[in-house]
């Protein structure tokens, strides 16, 4: 399908958008702009806060967010236009290039990425492990430290061949742990064999850079494929290359190929989630990266950082809540009880956002549309989070400007594609991965190891004493 096709065929979705777009600058164009946008003099003098929040830890031409509009700009082009008019493959190449691919540049592109999406040694590494035991940030995160590795060095195109794959790799025997010294040999056998072409060596410096950036673009759907199929009991399935980034993830995490809508609705979910500014699972990549490490190390750092519920979780997070409300009705005493109890509430406040996040205008319809067409399950669900937003928007919002971010309605999102919610991280990351290389390639090309400092509070005056004086 070609992408005019494909657009028209989704036409419902685009109109979706820029009613969403309309309805954001309705409400948000008078205010004003904020913040600093243009180059700084080093050093440079801003206000931090705790968290850092505040401090100028750099310059970008990659993204911006404005937190008082509630705006978020890729490369200069507004987030609801790309999420209307875009597709995943062209927005991380906005990312990591600067500009808009043209016909030929995209379709190179594509290519590449195509060819970046077999990933079996490295799937079959992580089958070597008890992952369906682990969570699956953890497993994606050792995805990443494999793909460094030597031994996944057929992985990469120039010795990959088409006919092979998980199920007719010679080794290739699932769920089984071969003994060290069995696969040791095997290595060593396979080293001699062939020469290992062009290793990556995740030096972003160097003019394989932005290869290496393609390459975990490519894999991390691969992998994040695989970790969900391995932990519900099925083998990985190869990836497809008639199908594009969005339709080939979810065909490859469910088994089924997914309508054009349910396929657009992922590549707009992943545009959202492309990049954000300096947020914390950024940040980390970069401070890894900025030491002169790798990028697989650093893009690990960035998984880690994701995971937690303040930031990436959230989304997992919203539907545990969703589903202890149980209903719409159920909204106002469980809100009283988490106001009573200062608890925070997941998918709503922002760092930087102090109006209506975009990214939530977006998916909140693409929810409702989904939800209308699904079960009693994802209806509910979707019920209970606008009973849940009203709630939130009509006093926090007065009160604290917090209002629904990215988090809020993605999980609804994932879950009428019939993605589990232990996915929802996961899912964030491979989207994600086009900033975090994006950002980490732009610094690294000016970089300066990031060493911010701490207040030292502590004490001066103590005296070393030895353990038999310091009692039990
Ligand atoms: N529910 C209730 N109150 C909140 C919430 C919330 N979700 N978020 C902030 N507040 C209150 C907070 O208690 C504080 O009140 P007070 O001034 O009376 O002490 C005030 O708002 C300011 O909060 P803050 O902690 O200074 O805000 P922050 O910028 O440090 O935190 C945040 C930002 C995202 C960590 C926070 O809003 C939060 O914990 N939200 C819930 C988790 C969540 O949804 N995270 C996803 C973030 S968006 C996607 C991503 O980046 O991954």
């Amino acid at each position: 399908m070609t992408k005019e096709e494909y657009m028209d065929e989704t036409r419902s979705i685009t109109d979706l958008i820029l009613k969403a777009k309309e309805k954001a600058y309705a409400e948000t164009n008078n205010e004003p702009e904020p913040g600093l946008t243009t180059s700084v003099e080093w050093p440079v003098h801003c206000e931090v806060g705790p968290g850092l929040e505040g401090a100028i830890a750099g310059e970008t031409e990659i993204g911006y967010v404005n937190g008082t509009k509630g705006w978020l700009i890729y490369r200069g082009y507004d987030i609801f236009d790309l999420a209307a008019y875009s597709t995943y493959e062209e927005v991380s190449y906005l990312l990591l290039h600067g500009d808009l691919p043209t016909r030929s540049q995209l379709s190179e592109y594509k290519q590449k990425l195509i060819a970046n999406r077999h990933h079996f040694q490295t799937k079959r590494q992580l089958m070597g492990f008890p992952i369906e035991q682990w969570t699956p940030m953890s497993a994606l995160r050792l995805g990443t430290l494999f793909m460094r590795q030597k031994q996944t060095y057929r992985d990469y195109e120039s010795y990959r061949s088409e006919s092979m794959s998980i199920a007719t790799d010679e080794d290739s025997i699932p769920m089984e742990i071969p003994p060290y010294a069995e696969s040791h040999a095997k290595y060593e056998f396979n080293k001699k064999q062939f020469e290992i072409p062009d290793m990556d060596t995740g030096n972003l410096r160097g003019s394989e850079g932005l290869e290496s950036c393609y390459r975990l673009v490519a894999a991390l759907p691969s992998i994040t494929a695989a970790i969900a199929r391995i932990r519900s009991g099925h083998l990985p399935l190869e990836p497809r290359s008639d199908l594009s980034h969005a339709a080939n993830f979810l065909y490859m995490m469910n088994g089924k190929e997914p309508t054009p809508l349910q396929a657009r609705v992922m590549d707009v979910s992943m545009i959202l989630h492309a990049d954000h500014g300096m947020n914390a699972s950024t940040f980390a990549a970069m401070v890894v990266a900025s030491t002169l490490s790798d990028i697989y190390f650093s893009i690990g750092s960035g998984i880690a950082a994701l995971n937690g519920p303040l930031h990436g979780g959230a989304n997992e997070e919203v539907l545990k809540s969703l589903l202890e409300i149980g209903s719409p009705e159920n909204v106002p005493p469980w809100y009283e009880e988490k106001r009573k109890n200062k608890d925070r509430i997941m998918g709503f406040g922002h760092r930087v956002y102090k109006a209506y996040d975009p990214r939530a205008r977006v998916l909140e319809p693409l929810a409702s549309l989904l939800a209308s067409d699904s079960n009693e399950y994802t209806k509910n669900l979707y019920n209970t989070a606008h009973a849940l937003e009203n709630q939130v928007v009509s006093t926090l919002g007065e009160e604290k400007k917090i209002f629904p971010n990215v988090d809020f309605y993605s999980g609804i999102v994932y879950s009428a594609l019939g993605i589990k919610s232990e996915m929802f991280t996961p899912i964030f990351a491979v989207a994600r991965v086009a900033g975090w290389t994006a950002r980490v390639y732009e610094y690294l090309q000016h970089n300066r190891i990031f060493r911010p400092r701490a207040v030292y509070t502590g004490r001066f005056d103590r005296k070393y004493t030895h353990l038999g004086e310091r009692g039990n």
